[in-house]
């Protein structure tokens, strides 16, 4: 029997079934919590029933609240209303779990007084990763089952937790054998009600908390093991205080705690911000001009050329997802060097418990080194990751032109350079666009997926699912000098060298940077990149600090020592060689240093990168803002609590951006000249957020 469009209602052999089928992911919308209510009232009156199963149909259970409904007037019945109604029912409700039952899904299988999923299914509570905590009873009944720090670790985590764990814990009930999970529930119930098995109710539950309560020190210290880890982020210590209120607190009251500081988070910017970034990865692949049914081209086999930094991380990518992998070198020395490489990171992955030995063979496998560039001839794709240098780019893709199948994507990992440039050398530019990784490139998440004058829309259509394919986060960007993240960290960098020159130290910059939640400063970034990229011994000038540095053989933490200190690995001292340097420097330019506060520090670091993000959308190199957000969330560790630069930029305040660039622009000249599209969009109240782009049309 149908209870409305998307929840079922079925007895069998005296257990009512309650089946919700809401594409894609049984999301708790209002109808479902409607029609599940329905049934579980239907089921209670009904004398033929002696217990409920609540189960889900298609890929998944619930997998978590509609957060569509988000920010709108609530819809009765509320998710807490249909808890209320199962944790009371007069039979035993057993939810029935297959793919994943995470936030408002897990906090309703919490309230059903048995639960039983198949072995491949998932348990969480993953609100954190929105800047939430669960809001409908998940801090505190979540404790009383699996004990306060296994709930701790699992709600700040927002990991998935595997059944047969989520089974040990204490979680789930039963495993599933077999199939049917239908069947197994229905079987499952009649033991219960065949058992008279009592109604259990989570929140009466209590012989876990009374363990924490003997642990006093157990809060301070879970606070103290992950200072690093939730740095800046208000969700997680949030969650810790749920589930100390769960803790303290008789149930009701917890219940009461929770809700006030989810609202409290749901009010603030940070969860806005969180909520925002996850839609802005979405967004992103969502491509203009590339149609989502369009025919994508088959990658079986990769092709590397280079195996330096970048080469052997982007290599890791694809044989990591089971793709084989040609990479190429100039030498054998080279080969080996950057194979060894390969390997020992797998060894490591391994020996962190993060892969088994099995998988480093299995991996190792799939690479093959070679010295010729002829044995990419049957590859499907090649990425060149060699110097960065035009000359050297177009001599290997004119000779890869020569070797490459027809129809092989030829890709370049180029910082900075010209695309279509780097296309001309070859006689099939269609076929030609970069793919920017980022460095660690095994780890970052961003893959810019450069689109050249002439690359086809089907060579997009692939990066893109390549992307996917290898868990990266694509975004799509227009050619120009540094696409989206390394032209916005150009301005970024500038600034920061300009403030050194006028009286910050770079320790002082990096603190200003780190506190606003950046993983580093730029000055720290630079000492662990190698302060010599790009630098050539026989050219340098002694012109910036930088090149002094170099000359000195201050080349970074590779050397022990570059506007840092490195006596131990991760251990950066300011330097007085440094400041010594810089103050020298600065009198010989003719420079009168002075106190710069921290406030001028941020302001004049970030504001030219939104005015460079300003730029960037007008232009069109972004198709939306929220893409250039993408770029610095996942490729360059802009703190995901303040969203992006252009959306902090909107939160900042477009007209106090304005003001002082204006201002700055007077002072420090037209560097700071504030972008068109700024202009515009202040003087007509408008967003970067609502800008379309000037493809829209
Ligand atoms: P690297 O200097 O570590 O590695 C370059 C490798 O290419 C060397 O092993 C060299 O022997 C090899 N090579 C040079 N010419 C070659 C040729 N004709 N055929 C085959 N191999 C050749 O440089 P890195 O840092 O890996 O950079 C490579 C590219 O990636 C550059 O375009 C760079 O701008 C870009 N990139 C670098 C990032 C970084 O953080 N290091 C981040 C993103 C992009």
């Amino acid at each position: 029997m149908k209870i409305n469009s998307v929840v079922d209602y079925a007895v069998e052999a005296g257990v009512a079934v309650i089946t919700v089928d809401s594409p894609p992911v049984n999301a708790l919308s209002a109808p479902v919590r409607a029609g599940v209510y329905r049934g579980v009232e239907t089921a209670t009156t009904d004398a033929a029933v002696g217990a409920i199963v609540l189960i889900c149909a298609g890929r998944t259970f619930c997998a978590g609240a509609d957060i569509t409904e988000f920010g709108k007037p609530p819809v009765s019945p509320l998710l807490q209303d249909l808890q209320s109604l199962i944790e009371n029912a007069p039979k035993p409700v057993v939810a029935a779990i297959h793919g994943t039952a995470l936030g408002g899904g897990l906090e309703l299988a919490l309230v059903a007084h048995y639960r039983i999923a198949v072995p491949a299914a998932s348990c969480g509570l993953p609100e954190v990763n929105i800047g939430l905590i669960p809001g409908a009873g998940g801090s505190q009944r979540l404790p009383r089952v699996v004990g306060v720090e296994a709930a701790l670790e699992m709600i700040t985590s927002a990991r998935h937790v595997p059944a047969a764990q989520a089974h040990a814990m204490g979680l789930l009930d039963v495993l599933a054998q077999g199939p049917d999970l239908r069947a197994a529930a229905v079987a499952f119930a009649r033991r219960v009600m065949a058992e008279g098995r009592p109604l259990r109710k989570v929140r009466e539950l209590d012989a876990k908390l009374q363990a924490a309560r003997a642990a006093p020190g157990l809060f301070a210290e879970f606070r103290a093991g992950h200072a690093r880890q939730f740095r800046g982020f208000l969700a997680p210590e949030y969650a810790i205080r749920a589930v100390e209120a769960a803790v303290n607190l008789p149930f009701d009251a917890g219940i009461a705690e929770e809700k006030r500081l989810f609202r409290e988070l749901l009010e603030g910017s940070q969860s806005a911000a969180q909520r925002h970034a996850f839609f802005a990865e979405r967004r992103a692949a969502k491509v203009p001009g590339v149609p989502a049914d369009m025919p994508t081209r088959t990658i079986a086999r990769v092709g590397v050329i280079g195996a330096g930094t970048m080469g052997g991380g982007i290599a890791m990518n694809f044989l990591s997802a089971g793709i084989p992998v040609v990479l190429v070198e100039t030498s054998r020395e080279a080969l080996d060097r950057g194979i060894g490489v390969i390997r020992r990171n797998y060894e490591n992955s391994a020996k962190r418990g993060a892969s088994g030995a099995a998988d480093v063979a299995r991996n190792m496998a799939l690479l093959t080194g070679s010295l010729a560039l002829g044995d990419l001839a049957d590859c499907d794709l090649v990425i060149e990751a060699v110097f960065e240098q035009m000359a050297i780019k177009q001599d290997v893709f004119a000779r890869l032109d020569r070797v490459a199948k027809p129809g092989a994507i030829l890709a370049s990992n180029t910082s900075y350079l010209d695309i279509d440039a780097i296309a001309a050398s070859t006689s099939r530019p269609g076929d030609v666009l970069g793919l920017h990784f980022f460095s660690p490139a095994n780890i970052m998440r961003l893959l810019e997926i450069v689109r050249g004058r002439d690359t086809a829309v089907d060579v997009i259509a692939t990066a893109m699912k390549l992307a996917r394919t290898i868990a990266k986060v694509g975004v799509v960007v227009g050619n120009c000098h540094g696409f989206v993240g390394n032209r916005m960290l150009a301005a970024r960098n500038r600034e920061a060298d300009r403030l050194v020159l006028e009286g910050a130290l770079p320790w002082d910059v990096d603190r200003v940077l780190y506190e606003f939640g950046f993983p580093m400063g730029p000055f720290r970034m630079r000492d662990l990149a190698g302060l010599d990229i790009g630098w050539d011994a026989a050219k340098s000038s002694s012109s910036t600090v930088r090149e002094l540095l170099c000359e000195m053989g201050r080349r970074g933490q590779k050397t022990g020592a570059g506007y840092y200190d490195h006596h131990a690995a991760r251990n950066a001292a300011p330097s007085a060689v440094t400041e010594r340097l810089i103050l020298d420097f600065a009198a010989r330019q003719g420079v009168a240093r002075r106190a710069i506060a921290d406030e001028e520090i941020l302001e004049r670091c970030l504001y030219p990168m939104v005015n460079e993000g300003a730029k960037i959308l007008e232009e069109g190199i972004a198709a939306r803002s929220s893409d250039i957000d993408t770029v610095w969330l996942c490729g360059y560790g802009w703190p995901r609590y303040r969203g992006g630069q252009m959306f902090w930029a909107e939160l900042e305040g477009l007209p106090k951006i304005l003001g002082r660039l204006r201002a700055l622009q007077q002072v420090h000249g037209d560097e700071f000249r504030p972008a068109p599209l700024l202009e515009r969009l202040v003087a007509q109240g408008g967003s970067f957020h609502d800008f379309a782009g000037p493809d829209a049309g």
